[in-house]
């Protein structure tokens, strides 16, 4: 490995495109190669092993193109065994982080809200983080199941989402939390929304400037940080290159990045 690899990150689809600009600004020396799985998104629905055998395509990919460092870029791959991924690589991993310092210091009545996929809510993975830290919290997890097709969709702005941000956010005001951590990638796309609909007294937490400090911290630790390059980012779909490259431009400037297709089962 070397430090003038790229940073892989993946997702199941363009919801890691969510924190792509935060380790951009962090780390903007680095080159990064992005592999969103967007011919067969979503993850969150399917099963322990359906979900590790497309991630095993990707990681072998990721193996391929010679990165230096994979950040997980996505909650429910991170929570289905981003120490599993660490196991049988050479490259560095780094997955989501789950927030848990950061929603114990915004609550004031200590009652966390999360949003997350089904899979990741049924691995109550972040509410045993925030536990773990402070066990007089109280969390409520709910799985958002409908969020991410329509995000995928392009579906911003209808009645639909609309309709869907309400449910969703009226099942967690309904349990009085104070703070709701964004635990899956792609609901940044749509925190505008979430946040208009919460209103002022509830914090939404998206973790992924959290992250992106993890990723730095990992290569300093291990001497694998750049401190020259130009920077460049190289975003890659399984499918849909267009709708891919839309999506991307509403959460980061395109302008310099290459978008290409790819298939996973090439070889
Ligand atoms: N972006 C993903 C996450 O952070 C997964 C969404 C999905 O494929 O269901 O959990």
């Amino acid at each position: 490995m070397n430090c003038k690899d790229p940073i892989g990150v993946i997702d199941s689809g363009v919801g890691g495109l969510t924190v792509l600009p935060y380790l951009q600004r962090l780390m903007p020396h680095e080159d990064f190669l992005y592999l969103g799985d967007t011919a067969r998104t979503p993850y969150g629905i399917r099963s322990r092993q359906e979900i590790a055998t497309m991630v095993a395509e990707m990681t072998a990919w990721m193996e391929d193109n010679h990165i230096k460092q994979l950040v997980v870029a996505c909650n429910t791959i991170t929570v289905l065994g981003a120490p599993t991924i660490r196991g049988l690589h050479s490259f560095r991993v780094v997955g989501m982080s789950k927030g848990a310092k950061l929603a114990l210091t915004a609550t004031k009545n200590k009652k966390i809200g999360i949003f997350a996929t089904d899979f990741t809510v049924s691995t109550q993975a972040h509410q045993k983080a925030i536990l773990e830290l402070d066990h007089t919290a109280q969390v409520f997890s709910q799985g958002c199941t409908k969020f991410v097709p329509l995000i995928e969709g392009e579906q911003f702005d209808t009645p639909e989402l609309a309709a869907v941000v309400r449910e969703y956010t009226d099942i967690l005001k309904k349990d009085g939390v104070d703070t709701v951590l964004l635990s899956c990638t792609h609901y940044p796309f749509i925190k505008k929304e979430i946040v208009a609909l919460f209103g002022p007294e509830i914090t939404v937490i998206d973790p992924a400037e959290e992250t992106a400090a993890d990723a730095l911290a990992d290569l300093q630790q291990h001497k694998l940080d750049r401190k020259d390059g130009k920077g460049q980012v190289t975003i890659c779909f399984t499918a849909d290159l267009e709708r891919g490259r839309r999506l991307a431009s509403r959460v980061m400037d395109i302008s310099q990045c290459r978008f290409k297709q790819v298939d996973l089962h090439s070889k």
